[in-house]
């Protein structure tokens, strides 16, 4: 990071008061414990901690100068701290290795930082030039430019229709496949200059057309879907009894699974003409939101990162044994 001021000035986490208000009442006890799966630079972690005193924080990136970050950001916890370089979808293998159990609360803030987003060479932006990457954790796994290389026709226009619900995505396909003849495609301009090229005068002012198609390759690069759809029945399962699970989704497929998924864990599993639930049918959890909640508008209007977050958080009210 070359900006020499203060990271808590030049970095505001979204919906920060709400999370912070959501997590609290579940980290008052002594030692209570907050998992947060996607660290980032740390500013939903400070502030819960800050507002906390009681709890301490396990935090997972799979990004290591995220970790870095965090870990000057979270220098003034102290021993309150564990970061840690792994991917939230070995959630329960990650606490098991720290000899954690159950944990107090948990928080999701998907998808990628301001930080990668602003590190052009990182290849996630198509407002600017850079290596084609796009991987969260560069060191291992395919780039962006592999999979453009190495997917057929109809795999692509699949890739973009299912992550980014790309209505040109047979065209854009079409694109890829014809230009990759005459030169591999590495750079994010060389990928713009295709979409652009592909799409018709008509729907030129629709929105920048590399941004579903960006969306995608991101998704598909880091495995998103897969990663959280293995993650969050984990973070649920090891949430002890009154801890809190709170997530923020920035895209409506992440959205979707998020909001069947508290569904499932909220309603009752007995037959609806059955007079009363049995006990063993009772939902383990409850809803804490209404909906997804979304960012209040002037902090939608100060930082454009905010518009499209769906919040959606739970409470365990019940255990089963195990
Ligand atoms: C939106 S940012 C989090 C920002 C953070 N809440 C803050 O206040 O700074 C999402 C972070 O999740 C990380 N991430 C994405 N997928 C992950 C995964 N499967 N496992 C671990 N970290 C992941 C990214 O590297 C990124 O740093």
């Amino acid at each position: 990071m070359t900006d020499s001021r203060d990271i808590n000035e030049i970095h505001t986490p979204v919906m920060v008061d709400r999370v912070v208000a959501l997590l609290r009442p579940a980290l008052q006890a002594k030692d209570a414990i907050y998992v947060d799966a996607t660290l980032g630079m740390g500013g939903h972690a400070a502030a819960v901690l800050r507002s906390c005193p009681n709890a301490r924080l396990i935090g997972f990136d799979r990004d290591s100068e995220a970790i870095a970050i965090a870990t000057e950001r979270l220098r003034e916890f102290g021993d309150r701290v564990q970061t840690v370089h792994a991917v939230y979808d070995e959630f329960e293998e990650r606490l098991d290795d720290l000899e954690v159990g159950e944990v107090d609360a948990v928080f999701f803030d998907l998808g990628v930082s301001s930080l990668q987003l602003d590190e052009a060479e990182r290849g996630f932006s198509y407002m600017q030039d850079a290596p084609l990457d796009m991987r969260m954790n560069r060191v291992e796994g395919i780039t962006a430019a592999d999979l453009l290389a190495e997917l057929s026709e109809h795999e692509l226009r699949d890739l973009f229709y299912r992550y980014g619900d790309e209505k040109l995505a047979p065209r854009y396909a079409r694109a890829i496949v014809a230009a990759r003849q005459q030169a591999n495609i590495e750079t994010t301009g060389a990928l713009v200059d295709i979409l652009q090229a592909a799409t018709p005068a008509a729907k030129r002012n629709a929105g920048h057309p590399a941004k579903r198609v960006f969306q995608a390759l991101r998704i598909r690069v880091n495995g998103e879907l897969d990663a959280l759809e293995s993650a969050l029945p984990q973070a649920l399962k090891r949430t002890r009894l009154g801890g809190r699970v709170v997530v923020e989704a920035y895209q409506s497929l992440e959205d979707r699974f998020v909001k069947r998924t508290f569904a499932e864990e909220t309603e009752s599993s007995a037959p609806r003409d059955l007079p009363f639930i049995p006990e063993n049918m009772q939902p383990e959890f409850q809803l804490l939101t209404r909906g997804a909640e979304q960012a209040p508008a002037a902090e939608a209007e100060l930082n454009p990162r905010a518009k499209p977050v769906r919040l959606r958080a739970v409470e365990r009210i019940r255990k089963s044994p195990a």
